[in-house]
């Protein structure tokens, strides 16, 4: 059996970077980690830095705007996962002009992992955020550098147990808000299978220069579907409340900074349907599922269980 990569991670701190970190180290990759001493001396996320090293990870000291310790670091790997958060999103280009100048990577995925940037319908804030996104995708092309970009869709975590209600702790017993006619289909995935696909996806010759999509029939559902799920397992009808996309797109207007980046998302996808709109054609795209069904991942049904 041919050695596993060694990946890089950028970002193996962050929400969903933790994932796939942990998902790299189950599965045996050498796992270097680039870690900045401030966070190292954090005491939150020291413990995490401390359990992930416990577990067999290296760490690099360093820092996303010091090129010599990215160039370094990146010598030392076959492969670099990027899961950087939207503040560095457009500074991600250092890390191409590092893997250019280190030469020796056999594959980089940008942090990515939400709506495929390229095929969106998405108004501001939103827009702004995905085109930073699109142009590291041009840049790294134009580099020539082998990729593969992970459009994970929606992170369980933020959206299942509120059902995307805005201000909510829990899901709504009572009464739900639904942007459009709720027919629109997304995709919820767990973070835990975010990270076995992306890891999955790290040495498959299938997934070079693709758009990896984690888009699971048994968690693509309308918010209609959504919501019938819902109330089948608590038992009880919800009275809905419809937000027509004209209103939806006066509220993004009129809402601060950073409720109008989530409305403008959520009109991305639950009003324009963006995570599904489209087919995933074989010269762009895979989907996950497809190409690794002996992964076991929670579906929507099951992740909803906890919240009963
Ligand atoms: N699909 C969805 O539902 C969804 C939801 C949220 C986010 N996303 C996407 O997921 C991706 C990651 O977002 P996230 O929210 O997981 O990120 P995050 O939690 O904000 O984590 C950011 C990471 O970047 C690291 N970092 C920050 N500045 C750095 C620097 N100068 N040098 C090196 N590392 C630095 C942080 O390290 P420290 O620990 O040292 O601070 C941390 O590990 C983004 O592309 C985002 O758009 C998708």
């Amino acid at each position: 059996m041919a050695e596993k990569s060694k990946i890089l991670f950028i970002g193996g701190t962050g929400y969903i970077g933790k994932f796939i970190v942990e998902a790299s180290l189950k599965a045996g990759h050498p796992t270097f980690l680039l870690v900045r001493e401030s966070s190292v001396s954090d005491p939150v996320k020291g413990k995490v830095i401390e359990n992930f090293k416990n577990s067999g990870a290296i760490l690099l000291h360093g820092d996303l705007y010091d090129h010599e310790s990215l160039v370094k670091a990146i010598k030392q790997v076959d492969v670099v996962i990027s899961t950087v958060g939207h503040l560095q999103l457009g500074d991600q280009g250092k890390i191409v002009a590092a893997i250019k100048e280190a030469g020796n990577v056999k594959r980089f995925f940008p942090s990515e992992f939400g709506n495929d940037v390229d095929r969106t319908h998405a108004v501001e804030p939103a827009a702004s955020a995905f085109a930073t996104k699109a142009q590291l995708r041009r840049t790294i092309e134009a580099e020539g550098i082998p990729y593969t970009y992970v459009s994970s869709n929606f992170f369980a975590g933020f959206f299942l147990p509120t059902l995307a209600q805005p201000g909510a702790t829990a899901p709504p017993k009572d009464k739900v808000v639904i942007l459009g006619d709720g027919t629109a289909k997304a995709v919820f995935n767990k973070e835990d299978d975010i990270g076995t696909f992306t890891i999955k996806a790290v040495d498959d010759p299938r997934t070079l220069k693709k758009i990896l999509y984690i888009r699971p029939p048994s968690n693509t559902l309308s918010f209609n579907e959504l919501v019938t799920l819902w109330e089948k397992k608590i038992g009880k009808t919800l009275e809905k409340n419809y937000v027509p996309e004209e209103e939806v797109l006066k509220n993004i207007q009129e809402a601060p900074i950073p409720v109008n980046i989530f409305l403008s998302i959520g009109h991305s996808v639950f009003v324009k349907g963006d995570q599904t709109n489209f087919d995933i054609e074989p010269s762009f795209g895979v989907e996950a599922s497809e190409l690794y069904p002996d992964v076991k991942y929670t579906t929507v049904d099951e992740y909803l269980n906890q919240f009963v």
